[in-house]
Parts: C-alpha cells; structure tokens; sequence
C-alpha cells in the first residue's frame, strides 16, 4: 500500500548547497539546476535528419564475432609479416581504439549542454560503432601476435623497434586525450564538430583504401563494415555544421582554421607521413614505420604507398576546405599535400580534437 505523506508543516526550509544557504520553498518549485548539468531530463528534437541517420545506425548495425575469423589462419604469414601487421593495427588503434572513450565523453558533454536529443542520440550510436571498431582492431593484433600490440619481450632487433614505436604512439596518444579532456569543456560543441568532421572524413578515406586493397576477406569485410560506420559519422558531423555554421562569429572562424591545421597534423599519423609538429617521437621512428608498413604491404595488408597516401590525403582535405570555405573559414595551409592557405603554427594540444 501507498503511504501519502502529509505536507511539511513548514513549507519553507533552508539547505547548505555549495557553502550557500538557499530557502527552499516546498509549495513552489525547487531552484533551478545549474548549467552544465545533465539534468533536467528533456527530449527536444530540431533537426529531423540526425533522428533519420540515428535510425539507419540501427539498421545498419553489424557484430564483430560474425567476421569470418577463423579463416584468418596466422601461419598463412612468417613472423615479420604477422609483426609488420600487428604493428600497423596498432597504429590504427592509437585513433580507432580509442574511439568509444573518446566519443563517450562527448556524448555526456553533449547531455550537460542539453543538445537536442537526436544529437545525443547520434553520439551514442558512435560510440556503438566505435565499439565495434575496437574490438576489430584488438581481436586482429591478438590473432597475429599473442600479447600484442605492445605486451611481449621483443626477441629481435625488429620487434623492439616496432614495440618501441607504438609505445611512443601510445605516449602521443595520452597528451592527445589530455588535450581533448579539456577541449570538450573549453570549447562550444559546435566549434568541436569541425575537428570531428576533420577526423571522420580522415577515417572514411582510409576504410576505404583498406577495403580496395587488402587481399584477406577478413581484413576487406571488416574495413567495409567499419568505412560504412565511419561515412555515417561523417554525415552526422556534416549536419551538426550545417546547423552551427549559419551563427559561427569570426573569433570562432579563427579557431576552426587553427583546430582543422592540428587535425592535419594529429592524422597524419595514419593517413599520410609521421609530422613535425605536435609528436614527440625518436629521430628514427619514421624509418622503423616506413619498413613496417612496407612489411604489411607485401603481407596483403592494403596499407596505402606514399603515393596513394598523399593523393588520398590530398582529396581528403580538398573536401574539407570545400565545406568549410563555403561557410566563410579560411583553410589553413598543408604544404605537405600541395594546399596553399592561411599558415598556422600556434596551436596547442587542446586543439587537437579530431575523433576517428
Ligand atoms: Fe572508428
Ligand atoms: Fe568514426
């Protein structure tokens, strides 16, 4: 049974809040929450479309386990060859697995800034998505060397550096998600989803190759799925700045321009060649990279030639200085790719906030 109290007797009362004495009046309505809190519970919806690309995230979901893994037989490689692909998936992982962290605390910022729900929505569904991704690239380094990417006792002069490399990746990585953690609480989510964007059309572009190029059905099976997933990220970052763009000021335009050039330079990584700026790296690590990748290459791993790198990169960032030019935002500069633009070299790791 249901036991109804009776009222206060006295309506009013006075509570310590943060140091603060507030009266509270029990006949009314309690205070208002402050911002930045994820409360009150609301369901706002303003831009249909996000709810349309939230439903087909639905349809289109897709279970890891269901890849055809055991036909990814390790003994079809000798033992450089597993390293050379080991070593490339954990490259990857320095952005594709750290994916659901790093979208799951963009979700719950997009909550404390009340989004409207679709929004919040399409962030969750990243982070389904990027789940999945993750599992792919932990269950393939894991198939290719036990105790991988970076948890066994190198035995050759090879395996350190490899080992080595993708410590220092992991090292990058760290003040990348440091930088990022206070990115989210710095800047506007509109101002973010420019990086996001950055990132996804970066992780759309190089599915894509992969998918073309690897020889192995579970490698080309695994990069279609996830190249899918990625060119819906990228069309929900590409509807959130539709949105946004229409009201961004010029001190916003600035910081586009400067966060889209650290993008450049945080993706490179992957996408095209070991960068100057931002990464801490030894003086080799390009060397030891570049033979890897050769290594993965010539396994069947369809890791892009500089040359394909550079073009795909290339095309890649044309895109982007298309859609962000429209909009009034100088594009930065990227010699590396043959793109003239406005120089940027003032930024700092909480600029870095592409997302893959
Ligand atoms: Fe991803
Ligand atoms: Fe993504």
């Amino acid at each position: 049974m249901v036991s109804v109290q009776p009222p206060p007797e006295k309506p009013m009362s006075s509570v310590n809040n943060n140091h603060e004495d507030i009266v509270l009046d029990f006949l009314g309505m309690p205070p208002e929450i402050e911002a930045g809190n994820i409360f009150p519970i609301e369901w706002h919806e303003e831009t249909p479309q996000l709810t349309d690309i939230y439903e087909k995230a639905k349809r289109d979901a897709w279970n890891p386990s269901h890849l055809p893994w055991n036909e990814l037989d390790p003994g079809e490689w000798n033992e450089e060859e597993r390293l050379g692909m080991m070593y490339w998936f954990g490259v990857l992982a320095n952005f594709d697995a750290s994916g659901p962290a790093v979208f799951a605390k963009a979700m719950v910022r997009s909550y404390e800034l009340h989004e409207e729900d679709p929004v919040r929505r399409c962030l969750f569904s990243v982070v389904r998505d990027e789940q999945n991704h993750e599992e792919v690239c932990g269950r393939m380094i894991q198939t290719l060397r036990e105790d991988g990417p970076i948890g066994f006792q190198p035995k050759t002069e090879l395996e350190y550096l490899a080992v080595r490399n993708l410590k220092w990746l992991y090292y990058n990585g760290a003040r990348y998600w440091n930088g990022y953690s206070k990115a989210l609480y710095k800047y506007p989510l509109a101002i973010l989803f420019s990086s996001f964007l950055m990132g996804e059309v970066a992780s759309s572009t190089l599915f894509h190759h992969m998918f073309k190029h690897s020889a192995h059905p579970v490698f080309q099976q695994a990069f279609r799925n996830i190249g899918k997933d990625e060119a819906r990220h990228q069309a929900i970052c590409m509807r959130m700045l539709e949105n946004h763009f229409k009201t961004i000021n010029a001190e916003e335009k600035q910081l586009v321009t400067r966060q889209l050039r650290a993008g450049f330079v945080f993706l490179s990584m992957i996408l095209f060649e070991p960068p100057d700026q931002f990464w801490i790296i030894p003086p080799d690590f390009a060397d030891v990279h570049h033979k890897m990748e050769d290594i993965a290459r010539g396994a069947g791993l369809g890791v892009a030639t500089l040359e394909q790198k550079t073009e795909n990169w290339r095309q890649a960032m044309l895109k982007m200085k298309a859609i962000v030019e429209k909009h009034g935002i100088a594009f930065p500069a990227m010699p590396e790719v043959g793109i003239s633009g406005e120089e940027v070299t003032n930024f700092s790791e909480e600029d870095l906030i592409p997302v893959f």
